[in-house]
């Protein structure tokens, strides 16, 4: 009866310094999790966040009143709420394969960039 109670304590023991070692070797493993913003902590607008990221990526270059390619126009919210609504400008900068890829002959946008239209799209691509 001893012996069995010393035993059990033991384990409980061993138990928690084996679970305890496991815990750091996971996170060595793993590390922290990427910093990806989560959308409900990151307000969006799409005049200070969004409107910058399609002129500096180009997008407005290829994509105005002068010449819409692909009869998309991004120069300005009342344009570029169509494609944003419809899944286009979305499918197109994560390349999910449902729309061309875009930036047209140029690199994928940076994913905190694509987290942004994301998050604009999630919250109700607001004109704010
Ligand atoms: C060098 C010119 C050029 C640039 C820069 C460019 N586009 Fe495009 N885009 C095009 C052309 C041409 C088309 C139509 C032909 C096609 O779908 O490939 C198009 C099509 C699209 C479409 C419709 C896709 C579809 O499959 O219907 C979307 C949405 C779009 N572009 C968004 C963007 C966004 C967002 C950016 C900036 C990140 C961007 N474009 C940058 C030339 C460009």
């Amino acid at each position: 009866m001893k012996t069995s109670f010393i035993t059990l304590i033991l384990s409980l023991v061993a138990l928690s310094y084996l679970s305890g070692c496991y815990y750091d070797n996971e996170e060595d493993l793993y590390g922290p999790p990427p910093p990806v913003p989560v959308c409900d902590t990151l307000q969006v607008s799409f005049a200070n966040d969004i409107m910058p990221i399609l002129n500096s990526a180009g997008c407005v270059g290829c994509h105005n009143s002068a010449g819409a390619s692909g009869n998309v126009n991004l120069a300005d919210y009342d344009n570029a709420m169509i494609p944003a609504k419809n899944g286009d400008l979305l499918s197109s900068i994560e390349r999910d394969g449902n729309a061309s890829f875009m930036p047209q002959g140029g690199q994928k946008l940076p994913e905190n960039q694509i987290q942004l239209f994301r998050c604009w799209i999630d919250q109700g691509v607001l004109d704010n």
